[in-house]
């Protein structure tokens, strides 16, 4: 019996009437488990009403309500519900007199996987394997302990976190996580919760290059295309025949590299793919895992490109459905990359601190990571202990916003040591226009795109007029699968609506219905056009030109369309914030500002067409969407001054925000004192954000570091609406390289100044040549009435 505490919470009651438990094997979902309880048979002389069998339902709760209270300890959720219901009930009560018993679902009570986290490792030199073996050996004593049982111990630890990270993952009871976080060498026990991968942003519209030509100033050239800088991505693996792998003319590989091929895993390594591991068990733990399919190998598509958006060659040829041709490319073409799949694709915390400690130990020098899981405290977060640990081994973390915008709040990956990046578009368009029978264009958008010969039309019928016989319009409204009628449809261009499903699969259901093209209709006026690979020819066009088209639909006796378009470049406002891309404010620490489409200095908030950054509803966007604004990498080699921060910094960061002396010196390995000061306001970020400035004075401070020649900046202010801001000095004077000077930063609303709402300005230093901007981000303390 494998559930022993399940069954011993109920022995607990020790009632003589519970004649038989039986453990089924339905588990509802990895954490919840189903019992039945068999009571006996019931009295009923004849067919029972509703009320006795309510009243047995009733009796079902007491029972069981009663045993729960003496085994309350137990954190479970209780659910009681008859196994069988109404008629089914009645003929099993009628045929065999055998009669309810009751299932239960008792809730995170079972084992789950948990990630155990006990801070860091501090070797002074490289840690050999007895070393190691050593760390290994102390997790199994710690759990042991608790477990009165190191072998035990043993066989539940997963994973032994030995090198960076100091924990351990395991398949413990709730009741065991709780008696191990209470241990005083622990900073956090947490489920082994999942994320999500997230996508990233195309590279091409940075200004690294112009019309094909790489300009004098671009940061490829000053960084030599990346030559040597490992790139690592923790994903869902890589392709590696992928052309933008390939390793003609690459030099050897770094000599610092100590990662490698996972050799049982047939994927062969070569001078620009030069590393490639999996990572499972945390996978294997919380999910079902098909345990044959143990590859780096990426079926998801995701992983490779991730990687290849980071460091892909040049791929001459590439093109998406015979559009948009073009030299495919990585942002750091000459880099070396390696791939880390901890994703399947879902990626549990469990298997990416195993990524981490594998690409720390390896030698990345940066790590992509476009996953995630919305905001989340930081010492319980996979990715920003993680992430800790490796800006700490000088490694530069850059990971996704998220995708869950566009509502406010959702940011994630919110930790300040990692560079979170916004999802925008690009000044290029893929256009795919609708030309009507009566000559109206109307302009769309789509990447399979001049397949229909312009000048020929075809006859366009709306999707609810072809509607199948056995579904409704609505469905038909909205191309769902099989609701089309092929007669109807066959050789006609069909009309839908967009709805939560996949744009793909309303273009999937014209052409198998036989249609020739598909123009996709937005349902909401705020909703961003989305090109995609569709089937059949499409145009995604905006709610108010589809009610145009279907005004004509309907007046006219045989309509016709045709869809036709191509790849436009640099004709768009660009960028626009993503509506899937998550804004602020920062859930967990408002203070601190994300996103970032780009970081700090190097960025700007200003679109190609000198408008500024609009967000997806085409309305002025601000710095919760766009943090510092778009990057613009050639200018960021450059910066002239720095906000420095160190993980000191970082460590005092998490002290200001609550964190006490204990938990941080086991969090950094040794002992560490919070120091008295002004707080998370001072902290040296790149941006100033005041969630709750009161009615007086709020002054904070920053440090800038020039990385330039000598120069003297002066500053420029944009104050935001109703708040006065004042800098202190006006001007730095910098002689040396890596010279510090700090400034004063007093902030305070103006009387009268009555909105709550986030209101948002800029300080500039600028030099004549550098400009170093701030975002001021700024809301007023609400005032009880
Ligand atoms: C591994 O999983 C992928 C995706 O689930 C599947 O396409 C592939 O065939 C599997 N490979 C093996 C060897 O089972
Ligand atoms: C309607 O009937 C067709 C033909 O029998 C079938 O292919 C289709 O799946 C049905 N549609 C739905 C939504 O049930
Ligand atoms: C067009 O006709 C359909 C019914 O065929 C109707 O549902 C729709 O509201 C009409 N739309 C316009 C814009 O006339
Ligand atoms: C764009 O900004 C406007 C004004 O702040 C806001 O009302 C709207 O909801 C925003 N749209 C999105 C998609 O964020
Ligand atoms: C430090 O914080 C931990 C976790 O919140 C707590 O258990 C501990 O008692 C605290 N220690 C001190 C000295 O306040
Ligand atoms: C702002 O301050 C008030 C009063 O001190 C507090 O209740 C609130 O939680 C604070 N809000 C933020 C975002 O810090
Ligand atoms: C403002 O400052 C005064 C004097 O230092 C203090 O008494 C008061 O509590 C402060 N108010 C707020 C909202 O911080």
């Amino acid at each position: 019996m494998g559930r022993r505490t399940a069954s011993c919470s109920l022995y607990i009651c020790n009632l003589s009437y519970v004649i038989i438990l039986l453990l089924t094997v339905i588990p509802v979902s990895v954490y919840v488990q189903s019992y039945v309880v068999y009571l006996g048979r019931q009295p009923y002389a004849s067919e029972p009403s509703t009320t006795d069998l309510d009243r047995v339902t009733d009796a079902h709760h007491e029972l069981l309500g009663s045993c729960m209270k003496r085994a309350l300890k137990l954190r479970f959720i209780v659910q009681l519900r008859p196994v069988l219901h109404g008629r089914g009930l009645h003929s099993v009560a009628k045929s065999t007199a055998i009669l309810l018993p009751f299932s239960l679902i008792l809730q995170d009570f079972i084992k789950s996987s948990y990630v155990v986290y006990l801070g860091r490792h501090s070797y002074v030199s490289e840690p050999s394997t007895a070393d190691l073996d050593r760390v290994t050996d102390s997790h199994h004593e710690l759990l042991g302990s608790c477990m009165k049982s190191k072998e035990k111990a043993k066989q539940v630890i997963f994973y032994s976190y030995t090198r960076y990270i100091n924990g351990f993952a395991a398949v413990l009871e709730d009741e065991e996580a709780a008696e191990i976080s209470k241990h005083p060498d622990v900073v956090s026990v947490s489920r082994n919760q999942i994320s999500q991968l997230h996508t990233t942003n195309s590279w091409g519209f940075l200004g690294l290059e112009r019309n094909g030509e790489i300009p004098a100033d671009s940061m490829w050239l000053k960084a030599r295309f990346g030559e040597d800088v490992i790139i690592g991505t923790l994903d869902s693996g890589v392709w590696p025949e992928s052309e933008s792998f390939n390793d003609d003319g690459i030099g050897p590989v770094p000599s610092k590299w100590k990662g490698y091929c996972d050799p049982n895993d047939g994927i062969k390594c070569n001078r620009k793919l030069i590393g490639a591991r999996y990572f499972s068990k945390g996978h294997e733990a919380a999910e079902t895992h098909d345990s044959s399919n143990h590859t780096a190998r990426d079926y998801d598509g995701h992983g490779t490109h991730t990687l290849s958006t980071a460091g892909g060659r040049f791929v001459s040829g590439a093109n998406l459905l015979s559009s948009a041709y073009g030299t495919a490319k990585g942002g750091s073409p000459n880099s070396r990359v390696a791939s880390y799949k901890v994703c399947w694709p879902r990626c549990s915390d469990a298997d990416v601190l195993a990524g981490y400690e594998a690409a720390i130990h390896d030698g990345v020098d940066i790590l992509s990571v476009s996953l995630g899981s919305g905001p989340r405290e930081y010492f319980t977060h996979g990715n920003a202990i993680g992430a800790f640990l490796a800006v700490e081994n000088g490694i530069l973390v850059v990971a996704s916003a998220g995708n869950k915008g566009p509502d406010p709040g959702v940011v994630g990956n919110v930790a300040p040591w990692i560079l979170t990046v916004a999802g925008s578009t690009i000044s290029r368009e893929f256009t795919s226009n609708v030309i009507l029978g009566n000559n109206k264009h109307y302009k769309g958008v789509s990447f399979n795109t001049n397949t229909q010969p312009a000048g020929k039309f075809y006859p366009l019928i709306n999707s609810v007029d072809a509607k199948a016989a056995n579904v409704s319009s609505n469905q038909a409204k909205y191309c769902s699968i099989g609701s089309l009628d092929p007669l109807k449809v066959k050789g006609k261009i069909v009309y839908c609506t967009r709805n939560e499903d996949p744009d793909v699969e309303k273009s999937l259901v014209v052409s198998q219905a036989g249609g020739v093209g598909v123009i996709l209709a937005n349902r909401l006026i705020t909703q961003q056009m989305r090109p995609r690979a569709h089937f059949v020819p499409t145009s995604v066009v905006s709610a108010d030109d589809g009610l145009s088209i279907l005004t004509y639909v309907n007046s006219t006796k045989s309509p016709v369309a045709y869809i036709s378009g191509a790849t436009e470049v640099g004709t768009v406002a660009a960028p626009v914030m993503a509506d899937f891309s998550s804004p602020g404010p920062n859930f967990i620490t408002p203070e601190i500002l994300k996103v970032l489409v780009a970081y700090d200095i190097s960025a700007t908030t200003i679109s190609n067409v000198k408008q500024p950054i609009a967000n997806a509803s085409l309305l002025e966007a601000n710095p919760l969407n766009y943090g510092a604004g778009h990057i613009w990498p050639s200018s960021a080699m450059d910066p002239g001054l720095v906000y420095d921060l160190t993980t000191k910094d970082y460590v005092n960061f998490l002290c200001s925000i609550g964190y006490n002396s204990t938990l941080l010196s086991l969090f950094i390995g040794k002992p560490y004192i919070c120091q008295p000061h002004n707080g998370l306001l001072d902290f040296n970020y790149p941006s100033i954000t005041v969630p709750n400035l009161s009615s007086n004075k709020t002054t904070l401070s920053r440090t800038l570091k020039n990385v330039g020649t000598p120069s003297l900046y002066r500053v420029n202010i944009r104050a935001p609406g109703g708040i006065s801001v004042k800098v202190e000095p006006r001007s730095l004077k910098f002689d040396k390289i890596n010279e510090e000077k700090m400034f004063k930063v007093t902030l305070e609303a103006n009387k009268g100044f009555k909105s709550n709402d986030y209101v948002f300005g800029e300080i500039t230093w600028s030099d004549g040549k550098h400009h170093v901007r701030s975002p001021v981000v700024v809301k007023k303390m609400e005032v009880a009435a």
